[in-house]
């Protein structure tokens, strides 16, 4: 389960203090396949960023499974992120130089696998989104929607119990980001919780819940209305 309570972050703006997340709760149950949506500026990126450990609020709480997630050490707070959480960004953020394979075992590099279960996970990974027959393949030989893939990939490696997506379908074609939902779908669909930040109401429509921000402001959410 995920819950923050209160959270505020905050960028200098001249004298002044912008309020980039201003008072933001809500809890997210396992399981639960979530779009937070809201126009540009609103605040979107900057709760996922907290949300996948990538930065801190100002003040506020965040627990993950009842871990008060911003008492933790930097050490403590990869780990964390290693085992629990899976995070796909917009532009991919692959090496594209790079074979196919090598990107999804990347994460795993960092806690300790062994050569052949890096190569085991990674088949298992690839093969869930349906990308087994181009792991020998190097990225830029690839398509957006492939690229998506590998990235999703690459995020479920090490089996996560929730995926964070900031626009993942925000540089592809209508046709592809479709597919792209229906992998989130079918990864949902075996427990992953999912949560998704996009403009775009299509894409939302796939998800169970949405969450709408304003202004650093959460102005509605499905679950309580
Ligand atoms: N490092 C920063 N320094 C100052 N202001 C920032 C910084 N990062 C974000 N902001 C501001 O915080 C607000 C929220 O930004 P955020 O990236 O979360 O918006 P968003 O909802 O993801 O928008 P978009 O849909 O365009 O991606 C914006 O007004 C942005 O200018
Ligand atoms: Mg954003």
């Amino acid at each position: 389960m995920i819950k923050v309570e209160n959270l505020i972050k905050t960028y200098k703006l001249g004298k002044n203090l912008f309020y980039a997340l201003d008072d933001v709760s809500f809890t997210i149950n396992d399981g639960e396949f979530v779009a937070i949506c809201g126009t540009s500026g609103a605040g979107k990126s900057t709760l996922l960023h907290i949300l996948g450990c990538l930065d801190k609020a100002d003040s506020g709480k965040y627990y993950i499974d009842g871990v008060d997630v911003f008492s933790l050490n930097d050490s403590k707070t990869s780990k964390l992120r290693n085992q629990k959480i899976g995070f796909v960004l917009q532009d991919f953020s692959l090496i594209n130089q790079k074979k196919v394979d090598f990107n999804v075992m990347l994460p795993m590099y960092f806690n300790k696998t062994s050569g052949s279960q890096m190569k085991i996970k990674a088949d298992k990974a690839l093969k869930a989104v349906g990308l087994d027959e181009q792991q020998n393949k190097n990225v830029n030989q690839l398509s957006g929607g492939q690229r998506q893939r590998v990235a999703i990939a690459r995020a479920i490696v090490n089996s996560p119990s929730v995926i964070f997506a900031d626009e993942p379908t925000g540089s592809l074609d209508s046709k592809t980001s479709q597919s792209i939902m229906e992998l989130f779908k079918e990864l949902n669909d075996k427990g992953i919780t999912v949560i998704i930040v996009t403009h775009d109401k299509e894409i939302a429509a796939h998800c169970n819940r949405l969450i709408e921000m304003k202004d650093g402001k959460i102005v509605f959410d499905s679950k309580n209305s």
